[in-house]
């Protein structure tokens, strides 16, 4: 039995979590800076550095407290390392090499990416069976990896400019709707009744491919138009555009790269249209689809925990991740190449 404490800093989550074996999560505790971003429309990533700054012991002895652990039942320490904000990774990295080099525990530097793809393995359902095609679809990436292994991917395609999730946070301020995008503009989808309009998709045929920047600049023109139709089929011919180009390019990915199941993961994957669409291509295909909880497809620690349980092998002692870390390349070290 391996007891793993993790720590997630890379964007706007502080977090913290112990996790056994990489699936049975003891304590996972997210402390949201989302309040704090909301008054700019977005993050300003001096303030997100500094708010981690605030939060992180606290988190951390909260992830211990609700685990009802002290040190002595950790066994290794793991922290993002990328990719993500620079200032805000800098500070759960340092923190938990500090305490791993207290502890004399091993220190294990981990890729958020993986650890989006790995949430699909806490908890006690089924395990995916291996090869897979995940989807990761978040604020910063939009990535399709095909995962061969544990720890070893090919990535396959990507957005060529935003992501889907920064798409989501384009249009909802657009819109006129809060900070983070997803979650209201999705709510003003549903609102929408049964009449439709239809907005573009960038299919990008040949490639493994997205591209939403298109789409964002037709919802843009479609808000000025004198006679715009109203927000809601606006918003709902946006989310259900991200949805089917997401779910039909990664369903005919799947069958093509004969997987044995897809994975949904990442911020965005929290979309109950996303995960719907997703379901509908691949059931077709005969093709199971893993999607984690909502709560765990945004950012949290028990996925890296998740994660790092996977490269213990490749853990160092922290006094040696005092040097690695101005070389540090996590997505090599875990094999994601391009
Ligand atoms: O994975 P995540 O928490 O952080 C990053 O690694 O980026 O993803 C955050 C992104 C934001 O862009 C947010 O708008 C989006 O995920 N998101 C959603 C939903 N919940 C969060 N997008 C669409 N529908 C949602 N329900
Ligand atoms: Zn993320």
């Amino acid at each position: 039995m391996t007891t793993i404490l993790a720590i997630e800093s890379s964007c706007d989550e502080t977090a913290a979590a112990v996790v056994v074996d990489g699936r049975r999560m003891v304590s996972n505790v997210v402390a949201s800076q989302i309040e704090l971003h909301a008054v700019t429309g977005g993050i300003v990533p001096e303030v997100a550095a500094r708010q981690h700054l605030r939060a992180v012991v606290p988190v951390v002895r909260q992830a211990l407290t609700d685990a009802s652990m002290t040190w002595d039942g950790i066994d290794a320490i793991a922290a993002t390392a990328g990719p993500g904000l620079s200032g805000a990774l800098v500070v759960g990295l340092n923190a938990a090499r500090g305490l791993a080099f207290a502890r004399g525990l091993p220190f294990i530097p981990t890729d958020h990416i993986e650890g989006h793809v790995c949430a699909n393995w806490l908890g006690d359902g089924d395990e995916p069976p291996l090869p897979a095609l995940a989807l990761v679809v978040s604020g910063g990436h939009t990535e399709l990896l095909l995962m061969h292994e544990d720890g070893r991917f090919t990535r396959l395609g990507g957005t060529r400019d935003d992501a889907a999730g920064e798409a989501f946070d384009k249009v909802a301020r657009l819109l006129g709707l809060g900070y983070p995008g997803g979650p209201p503009v999705s709510r003003l989808a549903a609102s929408a009744g049964k009449h439709r309009v239809r907005l573009p998709r960038a299919w990008l045929r040949g490639t493994d491919d997205w591209s939403f920047s298109g789409l964002k600049s037709a919802v843009q023109r479609m808000v000025a138009e004198p006679g715009a139709p109203p927000q809601a089929l606006i918003a709902d011919a946006f989310e259900e555009s991200v949805a089917d180009v997401l779910a039909t390019k990664t369903a005919r990915a799947a069958e093509r790269e004969d997987v044995r199941c897809v994975l949904l993961a990442g911020g965005v994957a929290a979309n109950a249209r996303v995960r719907s669409r997703l379901r509908e291509r691949c059931g077709v295909l005969g093709i199971p689809v893993f999607i984690p909880p909502p709560e765990l497809c945004t950012d949290n620690a028990a996925m890296i925990a998740a994660a790092a349980f996977r490269h213990l092998g490749s853990a160092v002692a922290a006094t040696d991740a005092l040097d690695v870390y101005p070389t540090l390349a996590p997505r090599m070290r875990v094999g994601i190449t391009r």
